[in-house]
């Protein structure tokens, strides 16, 4: 293998995924997909994170690469996990944080502190042209705080309180947010995966 293949278009992703992939293998070529000239959209309409994944890393494993897909969002535990693969329009489509922010805020409205836990999930799957498939996961708890807090990060950062450092991901340096958020444990998670794949 000497090139693997980010089937993503979301510049936060790929630049974390791009950093794991080089650490994993060094001396692989990592391409976006406007590297490798792809600009169709593809439809995420899976029930599942996994599901997502799997259709996104397949779509680009089929023109002959290794490809390597994620599929993230927020689990509310008071809205029996919505908004789940809704996540990026759950205010409606096109994506807006702002607005989905507000909506999450108004559904939580009348739920008090202690059921406000939620967790953020994230799935990346890796399929090579020959059909080979890996799935891993990983996943960050908190709680949603009632108004905003902190400026950085995207999507319902702001909103999500990480207990262990006491601030909100949006109040998180870009490096300790990367060391424990959903996506940094599902990339620990493939790591372990693709090891055990290659001692087999
Ligand atoms: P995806 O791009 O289809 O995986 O959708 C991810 C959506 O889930 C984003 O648009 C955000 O709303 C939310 N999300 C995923 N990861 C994060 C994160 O690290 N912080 C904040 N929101 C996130």
């Amino acid at each position: 293998m000497d090139k693997i293949v980010l089937a993503s278009n979301n510049a936060h992703k790929v630049a974390e995924l791009q950093a794991f992939m080089r650490d994993v293998y060094p001396g692989v070529t990592v391409l976006s997909l406007r590297d490798i000239g792809y600009t169709a959209e593809i439809v995420e309409d899976g029930d599942t994170f996994e599901d997502n994944a799997l259709i996104k890393a397949r779509t680009i494993a089929a023109l002959g690469y290794t490809a390597i897909a994620d599929d993230s969002g927020l689990m509310v535990d008071a809205l029996d996990g919505a908004p789940g693969v809704y996540s990026a329009r759950y205010a409606g489509e096109p994506c807006d944080n702002a607005a989905n922010n507000e909506k999450l805020l108004s559904e939580l409205r009348d739920v008090p502190d202690e059921k406000r836990t939620a967790k953020f999930v994230s799935v990346i799957a890796m399929v090579t042209p020959d059909g080979s498939e890996i799935i891993a996961r990983g996943e960050c708890r908190g709680t949603i705080l009632r108004e905003y807090r902190g400026n950085g990060g995207f999507g319902y950062d702001p909103l999500f309180f990480y207990e262990p450092y006491g601030r909100t991901f949006a109040e998180l340096t870009p490096d300790e947010k990367n060391r424990i958020s959903h996506r940094a444990a599902a990339i620990a998670d493939l790591k372990v995966r693709l090891s055990q794949t290659e001692r087999k």
